[in-house]
């Protein structure tokens, strides 16, 4: 699987030879899927032009912390934010120096001091350089704090000498790159997620629903198939592409989600329950679009089927996670939610006028039986992946799997 598409990659440029391989780079990385935003340091703007490095990345390349302009666009915090990896490449011996010192003297410096996100530096440098016990060291420590160190390659070197220190090959990075995302932390793991609304009929042209776009339920099945498991989704009507590797079938009503969860249920470990199941529909559908009156208009409605209850409630149920989108009382209700259809886990989000539905950010609070877990405000594909993180340690604690390892550990901090 191409886990590089979609992925926000922020790409540092610092100052050496190899500089000139990170328009290929860029291009590598686009052609896959990614977004790529690039910070230059000073020195790596004499190696390379800015302007090639805009053209390639289709976006403005950041170079100064105290440029009042850039920062209002995009500042520091916002592009540390932004990154699902920030790769330093290349990453001169003296930056490397430098990020393990901790400095934020400079944006490049700046924006890997303020990122949360995993952190990968490609080295390139003369190979007495490289090979110096303070590179070393200082290697040694980024290794320790979880820096992923890409390479160098070993050969012949700008400088004329050959040894180790090149930087790794555009192709290469992106493969290393791509295999930072392979998460085994549900790997053989089926799971079942349903996601978006349901739509049930009044007439032939109307219907009752609600404002679930779907980008959550997508998001996460996403990140459980970047961590290995074979992921259907059942999906209600929304305007999104079907993630890679996801099995998706489509229904319309609760009813249609119902059955299509149940028929599956069987051959699932692993139910995530995002969908926003529309709780009631009419008691009947007009055959023809009915017709304005000055009368008012009452509807009778019935209860649709809990999809999740049924699952939970199951002789030998999968493990479950349900969803609880809340306007008030959110940690009472979630609570309430968990114990009432006796999930292993709820994740439970404020929903509201540009909160929740829709949008792409969202945070939510994680509940289980004896524990908890607030996942801050962020993009809801990186949320996905940090909740896919923790609903693997935790099926891990409940089915002591030994095939459960913990996925990238920046994503589920
Ligand atoms: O799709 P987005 O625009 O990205 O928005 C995301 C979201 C807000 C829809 C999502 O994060 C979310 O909260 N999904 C669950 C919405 C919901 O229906 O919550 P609930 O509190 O009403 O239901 C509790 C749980 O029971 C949910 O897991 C729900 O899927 C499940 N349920 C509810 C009713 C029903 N008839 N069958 C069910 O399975």
């Amino acid at each position: 699987m191409n886990t590089l598409s979609g992925k926000h990659i922020l790409l540092g440029v610092t100052g050496g030879i190899a500089a000139y391989k990170s328009a290929e780079l860029v291009r590598r990385l686009r052609e896959q899927g990614a977004e790529v935003r690039v910070v230059m340091t000073a020195a790596a703007r004499e190696f390379i032009t800015p302007l090639t490095l805009q053209a390639l990345s289709g976006q403005p390349v950041h170079s100064d912390l105290l440029d009042p302009r850039a920062e209002a666009a995009m500042g520091h915090i916002e592009l540390a934010r932004w990154a699902d990896v920030l790769l330093v490449a290349p990453a001169t011996a003296d930056f490397i120096a430098r990020l393990v010192q901790g400095r934020a003297d400079d944006l490049l410096a700046a924006v890997c001091l303020a990122c949360e996100a995993s952190l990968a530096v490609a080295p390139a440098m003369n190979r007495a350089m490289w090979q110096q016990p303070a590179t070393q060291d200082n290697l040694e420590t980024l290794r320790a704090r979880r820096v992923h160190v890409l390479g160098p390659a070993t050969g012949s070197q700008a400088c004329g000498e050959t040894g180790p220190g090149r930087m790794l090959e555009p192709e290469e990075l992106a493969r290393q790159l791509d295999g930072l995302f392979q998460g085994g932390a549900l790997a053989g793991r089926r799971v079942l997620v349903s996601a978006g609304p349901t739509r049930e009929a009044i007439d032939p042209v109307r219907y009752i629903s609600n404002r679930s776009s779907g980008k959550m339920g997508y998001a996460v099945a996403r990140a459980a198939a970047e961590a290995g498991a074979r992921v259907t989704l059942v999906t209600g009507p929304v305007a999104l592409a079907l993630p890679e590797q996801v099995n998706g079938i489509q229904v319309e009503t609760a009813e249609q989600m119902h059955a299509a969860v149940m028929e599956h249920i069987a051959d699932t470990d692993i139910f995530i329950a995002a969908a926003a199941v529309t709780d009631y529909r009419p008691q009947s559908v007009a055959g023809q679009k009915i017709k304005k009156s000055t009368a008012g208009m009452t509807l009778a409605l019935e209860s649709n089927p809990d999809i999740l209850a049924t699952v939970a409630a199951l002789p030998e149920p999968p493990f479950t996670l349900g969803f609880a989108a809340e306007t008030d009382s959110l940690e009472a209700n979630a609570r309430n939610k968990l114990r009432a259809k006796s999930l292993d886990m709820i994740a439970a989000n404020v929903v509201g006028p540009g909160q929740g539905f829709e949008v792409d950010d969202n945070a939510l609070q994680v509940f289980w039986d004896g524990g908890e877990r607030q996942l801050g405000r962020t993009r809801k594909t990186r949320l996905a992946r940090q909740l896919v993180a923790l609903l693997a340690e935790r099926y891990q604690a409940k089915y002591n799997t030994d095939s459960v390892i913990k996925l990238h550990a920046k994503d589920s901090a």
